[in-house]
This record gives structure tokens, C-alpha cells and sequence, in this order.
């Protein structure tokens, strides 16, 4: 989209992009934890989180919307790292722990969720874009409460590494 980024608008619109990269990564992926995810409760915590990433998508949309730009998509191969690097340990663990494998790899995955989303909402308010900020903010929130839940999985499964 832009050779060169030279403005702080540029440098916004961009990030936005990689962050619509980042939320549709994060939806493939949730569909891959969903499948390996042993435990039926933990099938369900991550298709929720699924119908929250396709908001967060929707919701950065109207952002691109309310800035009067096409949506665009920039590079970003983190999330796609950390899909990666999950599907290599999975492969290497033992059934019974593969709860506990999805579970790590989905913390990792929102923690960088929320830093990302920290980042544009502090430019989005700098820039003069509350409605944008706004929308970013409501990522936010779902992300962080995403953790809250992860972490809370993670401790009951540490407990009981063999499964059902
Ligand atoms: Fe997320």
C-alpha cells in the first residue's frame, strides 16, 4: 500500500492492516485449537473466542471505514510463528498433554493480541480518532478477557494433565 511510511496516518493505517493480518491468522488458528483441543469445554472457550475474532475483524473494518481508507492487509508473520511453533510441539507431546500445549500457545497468541491493540489504540487517540479508538478499545477488552479465561483453562488442565 505505502513504499515508504512517512507520516504518523501512514504508520496507523499500516499497523491497522497487520492487525487485520494478525485477527485472520488468529481465526485459522482457532479453528486448528478447536480441533486439537482434547477437552470439551476448551473446544468451546476457543469457538467463542472464533465469533469474537470475526467481530474484531468486522470491527476493524469500520475502522479502515471511518478513516476513508479501502480495508488493507499488512504483513504479519507473528501470529503465524506462534501457530507454527504450537503445531511442533503438539507434534512431539504426548496426547494426554496436548491440552496443555493448545492452551500455552492460545496465551501467547492473545498476549501479543493485546500488545498490538495497545499500540494502535494509543496512536488511534494521538491521531484525533476516537470512534476508531473506540473500536479498538472493544478488541481490547475481548482479548483481555480471553486471557482471564485461557489462564483459568491452563490451571485446571495443569492439574490434570491426562485428560478426560
Ligand atoms: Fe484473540
Amino acid at each position: 500500500m505505502f513504499e515508504h511510511l512517512e507520516t504518523p496516518e501512514q504508520l496507523f493505517i499500516f499497523k491497522l492492516g497487520s492487525a487485520m493480518t494478525m485477527e485472520k491468522d488468529s481465526l485459522h488458528m482457532l479453528e486448528d485449537l478447536e480441533s486439537e483441543a482434547q477437552r470439551a469445554d476448551l473446544k468451546t472457550l476457543f469457538r467463542e473466542h472464533a465469533g469474537e475474532t470475526r467481530q474484531q475483524i468486522a470491527n476493524l473494518e469500520q475502522c479502515f471505514s471511518l478513516l476513508g481508507q479501502p480495508v488493507h492487509e499488512s504483513p504479519s508473520p507473528t501470529t503465524k510463528g506462534l501457530a507454527k511453533e504450537g503445531k511442533a510441539t503438539l507434534r512431539k507431546t504426548d496426547a494426554g498433554l496436548a491440552d496443555v500445549v493448545v492452551l500455552s500457545g492460545a496465551l501467547e497468541t492473545e498476549h501479543y493480541e493485546t500488545a498490538v491493540y495497545e499500540g494502535l489504540i494509543t496512536s488511534a487517540d494521538a491521531l484525533g480518532q476516537p470512534a476508531v479508538a473506540q473500536l479498538l478499545r472493544q478488541n481490547l477488552d475481548q482479548e483481555m478477557a480471553a486471557i482471564v479465561k485461557i489462564q483459568e483453562a491452563a490451571k485446571l488442565v495443569a492439574g490434570q494433565p491426562k485428560g478426560d
